[in-house]
């Protein structure tokens, strides 16, 4: 997210509580009325898991549903009937067991994006075929020093992710644990939003990608946040709102920024951040979260929480190689300015200041290893395969063995970009940090699992491999790239 981050703006959202098969707001004039009192409020119970004891432990059905979106009745998939799927809550040291069955009828299998576990058996295993009708029981510890921090889960069946995903598979994972003992982060409000888009024909299907995606990946003209339209959310005078933000979108960057209102930024996808960065805009890219601190300064009223169009084909530090519009033929209608969510000030009113300390981000030793991956496309092999998305030079292949790593050594890795458009590059297991991007380096430590690399781009990364061995994966975030082949697998060995 550093580049993300850096200059653009963040989009955002709202607190999520979805209710179950309840009601979103659709229609693009409504405002949703759900008042956002973050996690404790009625509506986010209703599909909150959290872990007791030291144990999280639950059901999880993927299976095809109706869901009320406004007044639009979607059939979507969903986890347990909710879209997004229910909120999990876990503290460093908890077991995790999740007794998944697939109602579907399709494979799928689940992925537990960013989470520092096990990426074989039981684990994080995203090679795991569950056919429809199958169950599989997921079972995991998380680290007594995992990081707290804003994490997710999807489906990860290459070939179908980015098709169930869209369809409405994706729920968060939370980690709890030192960040939220910060004392202003405390007393914060915390709202959770995932941005997700989605695309409703008449009847409430969603409609099949068409050719003109190929390029882009899928995309919706609806943005939810947590399943609702424009939902609002509120803030007390002198008060700090702290929202986690996802952008759970298959292909889309969203370009966020809240009318009036700096964000600080406090923590990216791996965690914390040392100390809050004020930014007046956030781009997210799929797969990336970020969390914000909003600070209920301004003349009470109310402020729309937008996300700009952002071209993936441009660069994101300033300029850009093709200019705007230069290279996205076939690119869907994004040029408008969407309303992701209305902040209101209440009547209530709170003196909070900004935390001047997060925590440290240590930096990572000298590397042993540095290897390049390049990023492309090119046209498929057999009769009408469209495009193939490839890393260096090939699609992926889950009986090739691309990369191999030692545990307990740090690599720098340098994603290169040779294509036209940006891609996420994102790691499995373990987290990383943005060394540098075309040679200048990151403006700021942080924790990252997802760095958007732009065409012409060159961005350095540099990564630990700790605590877990096997078999796993990297790949583009724009999860249609990773479908047709943008992904290589990933095998950390012992010495
Ligand atoms: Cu969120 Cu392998 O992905
Ligand atoms: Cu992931
Ligand atoms: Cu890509």
């Amino acid at each position: 997210m550093s580049k993300a981050m850096k200059s653009f703006k963040r989009r955002d959202f709202l607190n999520l509580s979805l209710g179950t098969t309840v009601a979103v707001l659709l229609s693009q004039c409504s405002r949703g009325s759900f008042r956002l009192t973050g996690s404790s409020s009625a509506a986010n119970q209703a599909q909150f898991h959290s872990s007791e004891g030291g144990l999280l432990s639950l059901d999880l059905e993927a299976v095809a549903q109706q869901v009320k979106l406004g007044n639009r009745t979607a059939n979507l998939l969903t986890y347990n009937g909710q879209m997004p799927g229910p909120q999990l809550e876990a503290r460093p040291g908890d077991t995790v067991q999740i007794r998944f069955t697939n109602r579907l009828n399709q494979p799928t299998n689940l992925h537990y994006h960013g989470l520092h576990i096990s990426p074989t058996g039981t684990g994080d295993n995203v090679f795991l075929d569950i056919s429809p009708g199958e169950s599989h029981t997921y079972e995991f510890q998380l680290p007594e020093d995992h990081p707290a921090g804003t994490f997710w889960y999807h489906p990860h069946y290459h070939g179908l992710v980015a098709e169930q995903l869209f369809a409405g598979l994706a729920g968060l994972f939370v980690v709890r644990g030192e960040l939220d003992e910060i004392p202003e982060l405390k007393a914060a409000q915390e709202i959770f939003l995932v941005l997700k888009d989605m695309a409703l024909d008449r009847r409430g299907h969603i409609p099949r990608p068409g050719h003109m995606t190929e390029m882009t990946g899928r995309m919706g003209d609806l943005l939810l946040a947590s399943g609702q339209i424009n939902p609002e959310l509120t803030i007390a005078q002198g008060g700090l709102l702290r929202l986690r933000l996802l952008n759970a979108c298959p292909s889309r960057f969203l370009q966020l920024s809240l009318e009036d209102h700096p964000l600080f930024l406090i923590a990216t996808d791996g965690g914390a951040i040392a100390a809050p960065i004020e930014l007046n805009d956030l781009v997210l890219a799929p797969g990336e979260r970020a969390d914000v601190l909003v600070h209920g300064t301004q003349t009470p009223g109310q402020y729309r929480l937008l996300n700009r169009p952002f071209n993936p084909a441009q660069g994101m530090m300033g300029g850009g190689m093709m200019g705007r519009g230069g290279m996205m033929r076939g690119q869907p209608n994004q040029s408008r300015t969407e309303t992701v969510a209305t902040l209101t000030y209440s009547n209530t009113t709170s003196e909070i200041s900004l935390p001047s300390q997060l925590l440290p981000v240590d930096p990572l030793p000298e590397p042993q290893t540095v290897r390049q991956f390049t990023l492309n496309h090119g046209m498929g092999m057999g009769m009408g395969r469209g495009m193939v998305f490839l890393i260096n030079g090939q699609p992926f292949d889950h009986t090739r063995i691309d990369t191999q790593v030692t545990l307990n050594t740090v690599e720098d890795w340098e994603i290169i970009n040779t294509g036209t458009m940006a891609h996420p590059f994102h790691v499995h297991v373990n987290k990383f940090q943005v060394i540098s991007r075309n040679g200048q380096p990151a403006p700021y430590a942080a924790w990252k699992d997802v760095v958007s690399v732009s065409p012409g781009e060159r961005v350095r990364i540099r990564m630990a491999f700790q605590d877990y061995t096997g078999k796993t994966v990297y790949h583009c975030h724009v999860l249609d790239h990773e479908d047709r082949g943008m992904m290589g697998v990933l095998d950390i060995r012992s010495a």
